[in-house]
């Protein structure tokens, strides 16, 4: 085993999310300067982790990141021994539980360091199956939007169990993140849609459905390079989103706020009920007034993010 440290960064859906669930495309941006690394060493003893959610011995590892457990248990027993003696380090500028992809690049990171550390290959294919391991413990039934997008240099469009593709984005203007400083409940909005779907088939199924369209107006807006639609389009989502209750008052303030600042769409991002939104504007000078009035009311933290993501 050799000393190594590997990297993975973070991820906005742009539109789709939970629609994505059910079959429906998505369209994901990956955030490649906001990253988690991973440094993982031999040790003579123990297996510890360091982490801004855990410090101490993999044993007794707390609940959140039980899947991270799974997922080093699974490794060690593909390239070594469960016994294997490591120190893991994480650090992480991804804010945990926001939608933003934290957990999905903290397992990508691991899987690739676990690999390097070892001196064996692995596939984009298997990083991304090996990386779902902790997934499915953390978010029950994941997509796996969220570690291809995390692993990916481009923006994707993604349709479950089909292969990834890259696309077009011919945009000049900017995205405004903004978390409210909630944690996201992806798993339980995942399962508030799953029970609408059962009691109110019809509805929720057209609800999705309207997602997927609008996801793939926002595919032919985005070549087109029109600014505008594409913020129509993230508001209708919005409205969608609020419908299927994954909304939250905090998201759908900051949602407002942004609007009334002149964004030309607005949106929550990734499972919802906390976590991130989107705003969408034209120039820097307008990212930048929309992010403080963001913060101003309530946003904890903001990112602006140019769209050109294909360069
Ligand atoms: O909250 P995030 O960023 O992990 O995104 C979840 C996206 C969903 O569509 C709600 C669920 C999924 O697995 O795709």
């Amino acid at each position: 085993m050799q000393k190594v440290t590997t990297s993975a960064h973070a991820k906005v859906i742009l539109i789709g999310e939970h629609a994505v669930v059910y079959g429906q495309p998505a369209i994901a941006l990956p955030l490649k300067t906001i990253q988690t690394h991973v440094t993982l060493q031999p040790s003579s003893h123990g297996q510890i982790i360091h982490s801004q959610l855990f410090d101490g011995e993999l044993q007794q590892i707390n609940d959140r990141l039980k899947g991270t457990e799974t997922l080093i248990h699974t490794l060690l027993t593909r390239l070594a021994t469960p016994q294997q003696p490591f120190t893991l380090t994480i650090t992480s500028d991804i804010p945990v539980e926001r939608g933003m992809g934290s957990s999905a690049a903290t397992a990508l990171a691991i899987t690739k360091a676990f690999y390097a550390a070892f001196q064996q290959p692995i596939s984009d294919a298997d990083l991304l199956t090996t990386a779902a391991i902790s997934e499915q413990v953390i978010h029950g039934n994941p997509s796996g939007l969220d570690a291809a997008t995390d692993n990916a240099q481009v923006p994707l469009w993604f349709v479950k169990n089909q292969p990834l593709r890259p696309i077009a984005l011919n945009l000049q203007g900017y995205l405004i993140i903004a978390d409210t400083g909630i944690q996201g409940q992806t798993k339980e909005a995942v399962s508030a849609v799953r029970q609408l779907r059962m009691q109110h088939p019809q509805t929720t199924q057209a609800a999705l459905a309207k997602l997927g369209t609008l996801t793939k107006q926002a595919a032919t807006v985005l070549k087109q390079g029109n600014l505008k639609q594409l913020g129509t389009i993230m508001n209708q989502a919005q409205l969608i989103l609020k419908q299927l209750t994954v909304s939250s008052p905090q998201l759908d303030q900051l949602v407002t706020v942004a609007q009334r600042a002149g964004a030309y769409g607005s949106k929550l991002t990734g499972g919802g009920r906390g976590g991130c939104m989107l705003a969408l504007t034209d120039t820097l000078t307008h990212a930048n007034d929309i992010a403080h009035q963001l913060r101003q009311n309530g946003a904890q933290k903001t990112w602006i993010v140019p769209l050109n993501l294909n360069n």
